[in-house]
C-alpha cells in the first residue's frame, strides 16, 4: 500500500506535521498552500488511512500519522546519511557543500565563500541566509551541512568552533548629540529610543541579555528584521540601534552613520562555525570547516 509514496510527499508531510498548519508548512517549504493539502491528501489516498484531524481551527497528527511519523524519520535519516556518505566518496572537488549564516554573518560569508570557491573549484555551494532561529530549525532538522553564527545554545548536541570576534556597537545618526561624548553612562542611553530586530534574532537576543544584566530597562521603538533596515532607522532618526560591527563597512566609511563611544560597549560576542555532533560531514564541508577556522584565506577582519 505505501508502494506509490514519493519522497516529496513524505517531505511536505514531515513539514505539516511538525507546523501542525497547512500555511506554515507551506511557507517552509516554498511552496503553496493547496500544493501541500494535495501532497497529504495523496499520500493519505496511498496509505489508505488519515494521517491528520481537524478539530476547530487546529489540525493534529492521527495515531496513524503519529506512526508514519516516526517511521519518516528513520527514512529521511538514513536518506540523509546515505547522500552523505555518497558526497564523501566524491572528494572535495564535485562536491556539495550546504552552509547557512546568520543574517548578520552575511556581511563576510559571502566573501568567505567567493574565496573557497576560488581555492576549491568544482565545489557546488549553496548559502542560505536566515536569523539565529532560522538557523537552530535548520540544524535540528538537518537540512545543512555547517552554520555560522553566534553564541550557539548549550542544550542542543552541536559541535561549535569560535573562529572570530563579534563586537556589537552603539550606532547613531551622525548629528546625534551624543556623537560628541566619551564613556557615555548608561543612565544617559536609557533616556534613549533604540530600534530592535525582530524576535529570534541573536543580536536581539544579546542585546536584551546585556541591558538585563546592567539592570537597565531600553526604550524600543520599532522593529525591524534585517541589519539594513536597522541602519536605515537609525540613518532616518528613528533611534540608536546596537548592531554587529560588521555589518558597518560602508556606513562608517562614508560616514552615514556614527559609533557611540557608550560606558561597558562594545558587547563582546563570537562567531562560530557550528555543526550537529555526529554529522558526517563530506570532504568539501570539512575542507571549509577548516578554511574558516584558518581564518579564510585572509577574508576575515583583523586576521
Ligand atoms: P542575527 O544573528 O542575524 O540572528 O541577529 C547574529 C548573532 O547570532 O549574533
Amino acid at each position: 500500500m505505501c508502494m506509490n509514496l514519493t519522497f516529496r510527499q513524505i517531505k511536505v508531510f514531515q513539514a505539516v506535521a511538525r507546523h501542525l498548519s497547512y500555511t506554515q508548512a507551506a511557507q517552509s517549504l516554498h511552496l503553496s498552500q493547496p500544493a501541500v493539502s494535495m501532497q497529504v491528501k495523496q499520500l493519505e489516498e496511498n496509505i489508505g488511512l488519515p494521517l491528520f484531524e481537524q478539530m476547530g481551527k487546529k489540525i493534529y497528527l492521527t495515531d496513524a500519522g503519529n506512526e508514519f511519523f516516526n517511521y519518516s524519520q528513520e527514512i529521511t535519516r538514513l536518506l540523509d546519511e546515505a547522500d552523505e556518505v555518497m558526497e564523501s566518496l566524491k572528494g572535495i572537488r564535485g562536491g556539495k557543500l550546504s552552509v547557512s549564516v546568520a543574517s548578520t554573518a552575511n556581511y563576510f560569508a559571502t566573501r568567505m565563500l567567493a574565496d573557497f570557491s576560488r581555492e576549491y573549484g568544482g565545489v557546488t555551494i549553496s548559502l542560505d541566509v536566515t536569523n539565529r532561529r532560522g538557523l537552530l530549525d535548520q540544524l535540528i532538522n538537518n537540512e545543512t551541512d555547517l552554520v555560522i553564527m553566534g553564541r550557539p545554545p548549550r542544550d542542543l548536541d552541536l559541535v561549535t568552533e569560535p573562529f572570530m570576534d563579534n563586537p556589537l556597537v552603539v550606532i547613531a545618526p551622525p548629528d546625534h548629540p551624543l556623537v560628541k561624548e566619551k564613556n557615555i553612562p548608561m543612565k544617559t542611553l536609557q533616556q534613549e529610543t533604540f530600534v530592535m530586530r525582530e524576535s529570534g534574532s541573536g543580536t536581539r537576543i544579546a542585546m536584551q541579555r546585556f541591558f538585563s544584566e546592567q539592570g537597565v530597562s531600553l526604550t524600543t521603538g520599532m522593529e525591524m528584521t534585517s541589519n539594513e533596515a536597522i541602519k536605515q532607522a537609525v540613518e532616518a532618526g528613528l533611534g540608536l540601534g546596537i548592531v554587529s560591527i560588521h555589518t558597518l563597512e560602508l556606513e562608517l566609511e562614508t560616514g552615514r552613520i556614527a559609533l557611540l563611544d557608550a560606558e561597558s560597549f562594545p558587547i563582546l560576542r563570537h562567531w562560530y562555525v557550528v555543526h550537529r555532533e555526529g554529522k558526517r560531514l563530506s570532504q568539501a564541508a570539512q575542507a571549509f570547516r577548516q578554511f574558516v577556522l584558518d581564518g579564510a584565506g585572509g577574508t576575515l577582519l583583523g586576521k
